[in-house]
């Protein structure tokens, strides 16, 4: 489902094409801010002029991008964003709650807020020193006298995203500091909530899921500068019986497609020639508008804007991919040859069990789809290992439909029980030791089928953005269309942003190694 930021959080990833490129961060050039904003010092938001926030993120590309336009919301209300939690007057953490390892991170970094003992008498308006107190808060005073129940004076704390959602107003009683609590599907309402917080209100949420918005924003703060992230679907249908996202994402809603392709001409004028199509399933993509445009037509629509040279798409449900799609990346060179299609288990007993809506011999007939292709399209997966009721056998099923469906990336996971999924009622009865053996030997088997298909790579040109500058004298990195990571060598000073041709000379299981050639 995701890129590089589930690995992050997990490290169960062999992640192959996805992975970021092993160089330098692109330079931190926000794009799109806006211009002359107010300037204001820290606590400003209480007085005339607005303040700073700080926000920051856990979790998938989504969570990420929903991040871009959320900051893109508060700077168009004049506030002014900081790169530490001292500075900020409204702390924002967007969070991840898809695995309880994911949850217990956020719950870390909010207990970092978390009073101490030491805090003298009166200080309450003072800054809070960090503190990494682990537990439950109760509420009540502690001893310097501030009441734990209350938030924190002079700043605005909120958990916006997947774990808000799920646990709504008892993150106000475990993080009593917290002061707003607003879900993905509530985003629409985040300035008029940030606005009541400002009028005095103590407390404020947006749980709300049974919307049709989708949350559009006038401007977005692009951290990226090179590739840009759209999303054209919010939410998820689909119910598959271990996943949080239905209840923390609420139902599809999909974005008008005369929007979108006016975004992505907008994106084309600042300059962004890669794009990448967002939404949990993306390809259920329905578009709500009479034009009634199907995920195919999107994508050659998008393609087609003067000035896109790249669009990518993320994350590709298998039940929903057709041929339309391999035929549009058949038709058109600008749509990337990569998809994402996670699989989640080789068996078709479990994938039942998973509720995904198709057999291990249905997706396998998806992959063939694929490889049927004029293109060579690379495909990466997720996987659960330890699902309830997955046997030996199941998993040797798993392991096998890695040599036939020969991924070039898979994320791998534990399985992680989760409040409201029905899988829940399964209980969780393979072994910690056991889920992490598993992993470990899907994780070994999958690095040696991205070893040896990257081998075949050797000696042949890709075309490669280049993305970043490798700390090294004349190391370049970038991705391919297949959205391999390419390590690369030139003897000339590049251009974030061009599209070179780069020959590849030497490659690991996750990336390749290769000289610039001339164009
Ligand atoms: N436990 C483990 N992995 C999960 N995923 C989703 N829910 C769970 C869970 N409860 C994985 C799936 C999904 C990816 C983003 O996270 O593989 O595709
Ligand atoms: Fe979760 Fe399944 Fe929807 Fe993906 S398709 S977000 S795994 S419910």
């Amino acid at each position: 489902m995701f890129d590089i930021n589930v690995e992050r959080l997990t490290g169960g990833g062999v992640p192959g094409a996805g992975a970021p490129p092993e160089a330098e961060p692109f330079a931190d050039a926000g794009v799109l801010a806006p211009l002359g904003l107010p300037n204001l010092k820290l606590g400003d938001y209480r007085g005339e002029g607005r303040g700073t926030f700080y926000l920051e993120t856990f979790g998938c590309q989504m969570n990420e991008h929903d991040s871009e336009k959320v900051a893109g919301v508060l700077l168009a209300r004049g506030y002014r964003q900081v790169d530490t939690v001292e500075a900020a007057s409204v702390i924002l953490y967007n969070t991840c709650s898809i695995r309880e390892k994911a949850a217990q991170k956020v719950y870390s970094r909010l207990g970092e807020f978390r009073p101490q003992e030491s805090e003298q008498q009166g200080s309450g308006e003072k800054e809070q020193t960090a503190s990494l107190l682990r537990g439950q808060a109760e509420g009540g005073q502690c001893r310097s006298g501030r009441s734990k129940e209350r938030p924190i004076p002079g700043k605005i704390i909120g958990v916006l995203g997947c774990l808000a959602q799920q646990e709504g107003e008892d993150i106000f009683t475990r993080a009593p500091w917290v002061s707003l609590v607003c879900g993905s599907a509530s985003y629409q309402k985040l300035p008029q909530l940030i606005a009541e917080l400002e009028a005095g209100n103590r407390r404020v949420t947006g749980l709300d899921t049974d919307t049709d918005e989708t949350f559009e924003t006038e401007m977005t703060r692009r951290d990226n500068p090179l590739r840009a992230y759209l999303t054209i679907i919010e939410g998820c249908d689909k119910a598959c019986s271990y996943c949080v996202v239905p209840f923390t994402r609420g139902p599809e809603r999909s974005r008008a497609s005369a929007s979108i392709l006016e975004e992505v001409r907008k994106l084309a004028d600042t300059g962004y020639s890669e794009l990448t199509l967002l939404g949990q399933t993306v390809n259920s993509y329905a578009d709500p508008s009479a034009r009634k445009m199907r995920f195919s037509e999107l994508l050659e629509a998008v393609a087609g804007v003067r000035g896109i040279r790249r669009v990518r798409f993320m994350t590709s449900h298998p039940r929903d991919f057709g041929k339309d799609i391999v035929d549009a990346m058949d038709a058109v060179p600008g749509i990337c040859e990569h998809v994402h299609l996670p699989v989640q288990s080789g068996s078709s007993k479990v994938l039942r069990a998973m509720a995904r809506t198709y057999s291990r011999e249905e997706y396998l007939e998806k992959v063939a789809l694929l490889r049927r292709s004029k293109r060579e399209i690379s495909l990466t997966t997720d996987i659960i290992v330890g699902f309830p009721g997955e046997t030996e056998s199941d998993f040797e099923e798993t392991l096998n439909l890695l040599d036939e469906a020969q991924f070039d990336g898979a994320f791998s996971f534990k399985y992680s029980p989760r409040p409201n999924t029905p899988s829940l009622r399964m209980g969780d009865a393979i072994p910690e030791e056991e889920k992490s053996r598993r992993l470990a030997m899907l994780m070994e088997k999958q690095r040696e089928i991205q070893r040896k298909r990257n081998e075949k790579l050797v000696g042949r040109v890709f075309e490669v953005m280049v993305e970043g500058k490798s700390r090294r004298d004349k190391q370049w990195s970038g991705h391919t269309s297949a959205n391999r990571v390419m390590n690369f060598t030139s003897r000339e000073e590049e251009t974030l942003g061009d599209y070179v041709q780069v020959k590849v000379v030497a490659v690991t299981p996750n990336s390749l190694v290769g000289e610039r050639v001339s164009n």
